[in-house]
């Protein structure tokens, strides 16, 4: 059976979509065989895995009941992933009025998940029943936070709704932690959110101890389908990394953090 971990924050633009890329990207180089799931109709790790027109998307295998294995596209260095795209705006409204509508990913996950060891899944910025589905599929979750003002404020809510749906979806489902992503710590407002966020009650959410750096190369290899003809040798070397920050390099700060989160993450995972 596969570790099924869900990238979570109803908040948009937080780094989930990087953290989910990213994290799938590290635990293949550490070793394991490793899915991603893009389960946002934004289709921006789709976007990122460079796959072109997807024959078949999410939104087939939870709707049209197309079985998840015929949805997966394989060959990608960083993992194999199940695509998205803007299709999938519908879901919504199909899983509401629907039968059983918060287990459908699960019920697609457990046909395939004795083939991955981790099966990552990368959620829209939206509450509701997409998030519900991913509450239900999963072991864990991770969320992810921007050191911006109001940040915690709004982690309030989402921690008091996952514990709500818990109860209801899925009782084992653990709150692995919160990771503070693009800090940048000549920023005053990053600096004082840190500090909040380390001041946080551990007994109310774990935080994580790596801490994701605001990076450069991390929008600019996950943004490498911009680069038509490279101009220099910075840009070839974006293109060649074909959006994994770890082809990129191993001396960049995503690289660094994002594998010392990897590790971390499967340090807290095995205490639980
Ligand atoms: N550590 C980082 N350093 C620099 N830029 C980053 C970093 N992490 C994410 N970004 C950039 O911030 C933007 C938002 O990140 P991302 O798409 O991962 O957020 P998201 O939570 O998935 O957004 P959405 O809610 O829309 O799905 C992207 O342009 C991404 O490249
Ligand atoms: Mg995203």
């Amino acid at each position: 059976m596969a570790l099924k971990i869900g990238i979570v924050n109803q908040k948009g633009g937080v780094g989930k979509t990087t953290t989910a890329i990213c994290l799938t990207d590290a635990f293949t180089q550490i070793g394991y065989k490793t899915l991603i799931i893009d389960f946002d109709p934004q289709a921006n790790t789709t976007s990122v895995f460079n796959v072109g027109t997807p024959e078949k998307t999410i939104y087939d295998s939870i709707i049209k009941k197309v079985p998840l294995k015929d949805v997966v596209i394989t060959g990608n260095a960083m993992g194999d992933l199940v695509p998205s795209n803007n299709d999938f705006k519908k879901a919504s409204a199909d899983l509401v009025v629907g039968k059983n509508g918060e287990n459908k990913l699960k019920n697609a996950i457990a046909e395939i998940e004795d083939d991955y060891e981790v099966i990552i899944i990368d959620s829209g910025p939206t509450a509701g029943i997409m998030m519900d589905n991913v509450l239900a599929a999963v072991d864990g979750v991770v969320i992810p936070m921007e050191p911006e003002q109001f940040a915690i404020d709004g982690l309030v809510s989402l921690i008091g709704n996952i514990i709500e749906d818990r109860e209801e979806l899925n009782p084992n489902l653990e709150i692995y932690g919160l990771l503070l992503t693009k800090y940048d710590k000549k920023k005053a407002p990053h600096r004082k959110t840190y500090e909040q966020f380390k001041n946080l009650d551990e007994t109310i959410i774990h935080k994580f101890n790596t801490i994701i750096r605001d990076t450069a190369a991390i929008p600019s290899v996950h943004g490498f389908k911009n680069i038509d003809t490279p101009k220099d040798k910075s840009e070839e070397r974006i293109l060649n990394a074909q959006g994994s920050i770890f082809k990129y390099g191993a001396n960049n700060n995503g690289t660094k953090d994002y594998l010392a989160f990897a590790k971390e993450l499967l340090e807290v995972i095995s205490d639980e």
